[in-house]
């Protein structure tokens, strides 16, 4: 991703009142490796429970859809989705598959694998992120678009309309959207889960200064001067991800002329990751045109499928 777009969104972002920046910029190389090492972790069960539903339900996900094209959006190493890809090709159906990632590098390393893996797969990676969808694959009526992991958490409430809204449009009547949610839960789990012990979100989460460094100029960015927290917002019904300053902060943006100063104890919000109900999202999507088919969760109840159709006209979103 250029410097022109991150010095868009620094400069939209670190002058305000709670100084962030999109997540997005997390996943340079060496970040979606950390992320793939967070999915891991014993803190971090999202991915697990997940691959749990996945497992369970991949051969009638498959057979509802009827799908024989599927776009995922984030794919990053498409670990998870192998479970689906193996329903998917069951048999030796044939079938399309187009990963879409912001980070190219992961992204064409596991197209490589998958074809070596799905014989009957067709795999078409193409960079993307969630702001601009290319033409999906397969036939209308018979696509199925996933979003897995709990990405959609990454938005804030407006983003998120922005998001579906998108997402319905790019769907034709009959499409299907899979979507992975993470659910409200004990406020102990959640922390530990963006705060492990062993310290690999907060490497991911310092990986961030050195992203801004490595693509725009700038002095007086340190990682020594951050340390990385996470915190449960309950109103908001989500987990931010926050850098803090342990030093005062004064960095000098030369490229677009701007100086930054954070006071000691301040701090950079780098993530939100909201948490749902089931039937709040269900709700929302159907509001969007996107009909909720079934929700499954894992045996703990820690984490959501929710499998929806795209209604048969598009209609205004509600509020
Ligand atoms: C990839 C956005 C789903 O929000 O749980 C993991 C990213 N950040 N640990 C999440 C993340 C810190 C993750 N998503």
């Amino acid at each position: 991703m250029s410097r022109a777009e991150l010095e868009a969104d620094l400069r939209a972002g670190l002058w305000g009142e709670t100084p962030s920046l999109p997540p997005r910029w997390f996943y340079d190389e060496r970040g979606s490796r950390l992320f793939d090492e967070i999915t891991g972790l014993p803190e971090y069960y999202p991915t697990r429970a997940e691959r749990e539903i996945l497992q369970q339900r991949s051969p009638e996900i498959i057979e509802i859809t009827g799908a024989h094209g599927v776009d995922e959006l984030g794919a990053g190493t498409s670990a998870k989705t192998r479970v689906l890809l193996d329903a998917l090709t069951a048999g030796g159906r044939r079938a399309v598959y187009a990963p879409l990632d912001i980070s190219s590098e992961v992204l064409l390393e596991t197209a490589e694998e998958l074809r070596a893996e799905y014989p009957t797969l067709t795999v078409e990676p193409a960079v993307a992120d969630f702001h601009h969808l290319p033409p999906l694959v397969g036939e209308a009526g018979e696509r199925l678009l996933l979003f897995l992991g709990g990405t959609i958490g990454n938005f804030t409430e407006e983003e998120r309309g922005g998001f579906l809204a998108m997402v319905r449009q790019a769907l034709a009547p009959g499409d299907h959207f899979l979507l992975g949610a993470d659910l409200v839960k004990d406020p102990a789990r959640l922390v530990a889960a963006y705060d492990d012990a062993a310290g690999v979100t907060a490497q991911f989460d310092l990986n961030l200064v050195d992203v801004i460094n490595h693509t725009v100029p700038v002095t007086g960015l340190h990682r020594e001067d951050w340390v990385h927290e996470a915190a449960w917002d309950e109103g908001a019904s989500r987990i931010e991800m926050r850098l803090r300053a342990v030093r005062d902060i004064d960095a000098d943006f030369t490229g677009i002329g701007r100086r930054w100063r954070l006071a000691k104890g301040e701090y950079l919000r780098t993530e939100i990751s909201r948490k749902f109900r089931l039937e709040g999202l269900r709700t929302e999507l159907a509001g969007h045109g996107l009909e909720p088919v079934t929700s499954w969760t894992d045996e703990a109840g820690d984490f959501s499928l929710t499998l929806a159709r795209a209604s048969e006209d598009l209609r205004e979103p509600r509020a």
